[in-house]
């Protein structure tokens, strides 16, 4: 039983028990600021989960890709990867534990065939005026006791740090508005030894790898209020999260993912491109396969390395597999990347049709890290005279201490990480680079919460409106310049509003004006902005366009701006949208184009602002 495989059983355990499939959101939410990349199968299904009606009903699932950035230099143990594939089912206030336990159980156990005898329980001990989750408890005990193993030692409590999820983690975390709850927990034994490292005794939530966390069901059933408490959602909603790569491993009983059947094919590529062993080069070959792949799958998700946000964490996820795979004398790197699609291409056929993009993409990185290695190699030697013989490359002959100012320096203008500048040969004081680092951090964070926070209700109605004139913009650009021009991204704040698109050049400044204009145009001709859901086929075949095809399998949200009748084919704009807008057109106010930069072969980015 395969990756495939799984995913399959599971979709269908599912779907028998009346959910829709939804289709995997894209790896990079659209019109969410908040958040860099899709790290959750909920994430896409807050306002579900927060009480608006779903078009697809109240039983969902689907299989979707996720990133997880929190830190990328930790990657390098057997179970964690950056990119990984959550199974998710959902009851949008629909069925509750009752049903939930049991069908979690029998998947594992029936579906996977796990041996029961490997499972562990974990259950909510309660906080503050929520109770302690014994119903989870007795439903899972009676389960356990029906299949005929003794559950003594089995189901374990715990408290908000593990057995509570929200975006946010524990309550105190949460933002005001943000759904969480008590959740359960399924682990697996693999038996192993302890490693007195992690601990004195070993228990399921120990780090040491023998006891992994395969999947988590979340009983979304509070909000958390301004005033810091947390109050019932009008209706209770199920949020189950499994793991696949966990799936994978515990399936084959394989406490190493990278060795599984999903990964191990990969490691097969780094192995034969660099010549070495995964048994004598296991870190490094697990950092290599990690990145890699998760460069792969943000690639084809439209995102460019850069110095800011995604495109950031792209950088650094290249640059770090690109380190490691030197460190392993490789040279050509190509086949790692297509043992990755050869990999994924069954779930993600597109990753086929990306390829040369997500090729070259890789390729032109590694070489202007290579490039700013240099920069910084001269910047140094420059500096630092006496230090070396003046000979760039000379600078490896002996170990020269540099100042923290000069680490950040080449950290803030070439990327370069403080790893990175050591393997170049240089110390520096630490703790001084780290204390700077958090200033840094502590200063932009303050920056991010004055953008996300103050005036909400205001802030919210410009994010809306600039949502409006992105649909105005795709259609004007797509006037201008044939349909084969689409959107590939956007991000609206309530300051700008950031439009990705395929084009390769320059908008003159004559564009610029026409496309304001137009814009402009559409804005006071004050059109009426509605939606309707729709099959998606009868959506195509009126022209709806837009990045969201594959949102919904049968049925689309579409949002039309002009036309006044249903399903207008005469409307100005047709486009697969989850929303919102605002209602008439003339509430955008006005359009202005601020900035256009280039993103990466064949593709431009414009800011924007509204109002
Ligand atoms: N939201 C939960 C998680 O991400 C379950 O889907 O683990």
């Amino acid at each position: 039983m395969q990756a495939a495989d799984i995913i399959n059983k599971y979709i269908s355990f599912f779907e028998e028990k009346g959910h829709k499939k939804i289709t995997n959101s894209p790896l990079v939410p659209q019109n969410d600021p908040t958040t860099l990349f899709t790290s959750s199968g909920m994430q896409p299904l807050v306002p579900y989960l927060l009480g608006e009606t779903h078009p697809l009903g109240t039983r969902l699932v689907n299989v979707q890709n996720s990133f997880r950035a929190v830190d990328i230099e930790e990657i390098g143990d057997s179970t964690h990867t950056t990119f990984f594939r959550m199974l998710g089912n959902w009851s949008l206030g629909d069925y509750f534990k009752r049903e939930e336990i049991p069908w979690f159980f029998t998947f594992l156990t029936k579906e996977l065939k796990l041996p029961l005898e490997k499972l562990y329980v974990t259950v909510f001990e309660g906080y503050k005026d929520i109770p302690k989750d014994t119903e989870a408890a007795e439903l899972w005990k009676e389960l356990f006791l029906k299949a005929g193993v003794d559950p003594e030692g089995r189901i374990l409590y715990y408290g908000t740090d593990k057995n509570w999820w929200s975006r946010s983690g524990p309550p105190e975390k949460m933002p005001a508005g943000e759904p969480g709850g008590p959740s359960t927990e399924v682990f697996y034994d693999f038996g192993t030894e302890h490693d007195p490292k992690f601990g004195e005794k070993c228990h399921v939530n120990c780090d040491c790898g023998r006891y992994v966390e395969l999947a988590n069901s979340v009983f979304m059933q509070y909000k958390k209020q301004e005033d810091g408490s947390l109050t019932e959602l009008p209706k209770p909603n199920v949020d189950f999260g499994g793991g696949l790569e966990r799936m994978v491993i515990a399936v084959e009983n394989q406490p190493d993912v990278f060795k599984t059947s999903l990964l191990s094919p990969i490691i097969k590529a780094v192995e034969k491109q660099t010549g070495k062993s995964y048994k004598t080069h296991a870190l490094d070959m697990r950092i290599v396969t990690d990145h890699f792949l998760a460069a792969t799958f943000i690639i084809n998700a439209n995102i460019y390395p850069s110095n800011k946000d995604q495109g950031y964490i792209l950088r650094r996820l290249i640059r770090r597999a690109f380190d490691h795979f030197s460190r392993l004398e490789g040279e050509n790197f190509v086949p790692i990347l297509e043992a990755v699609v050869e990999q994924y291409k069954e779930n993600n056929p597109e990753l086929v049709d990306n390829f040369e993009k997500i090729k070259l993409t890789i390729i032109e990185e590694v070489s202007k890290y290579s490039t700013a290695l240099n920069k910084a190699r001269i910047f140094i030697v420059k500096k630092y005279p006496s230090a070396t013989s003046g000979q760039v490359g000379d600078d490896l002959m002996g170990v020269k201490e540099i100042t923290p100012d000069d680490v950040f320096y080449l950290y803030s203008s070439h990327g370069l990480s403080p790893t990175q500048i050591k393997n170049l040969g240089y110390t520096f004081d630490e703790q001084a680079f780290a204390d700077k680092m958090k200033a840094h951090k502590d200063l932009s964070k303050s920056g991010a919460g004055q953008k996300f926070k103050g005036g909400l209700a205001d802030q919210q109605e410009k994010t809306i409106m600039g949502h409006t004139a992105t649909h105005l913009m795709h259609q004007a650009l797509r006037d201008m310049f044939g349909t084969k021009l689409h959107q590939s991204g956007s991000n609206i704040t309530a300051e700008r509003v950031r439009f990705d698109f395929n084009l390769d050049r320059k908008l003159t400044d004559e564009e610029v004006g026409h496309l304001e204009n137009t814009v402009n145009e559409k804005i006071q001709q004050n059109l009426p902005v509605h939606f309707e859901m729709i099959p998606t086929e009868e959506a195509k075949k009126i022209g709806a366009i837009g990045l969201f095809e594959d949102t919904y399998q049968d049925v689309s949200k579409i949002y039309f701006i002009g036309g006044d009748s249903k399903h207008s084919e005469d409307a100005y704009s047709i486009e697969f949208c989850g929303g919102p807008h605002v209602d008439f057109t003339e509430k955008v106010k006005s359009f202005k184009i601020i900035k256009q930069e280039a993103l990466g072969k064949g593709f431009r980015r414009i800011y924007a602002t509204v109002g």
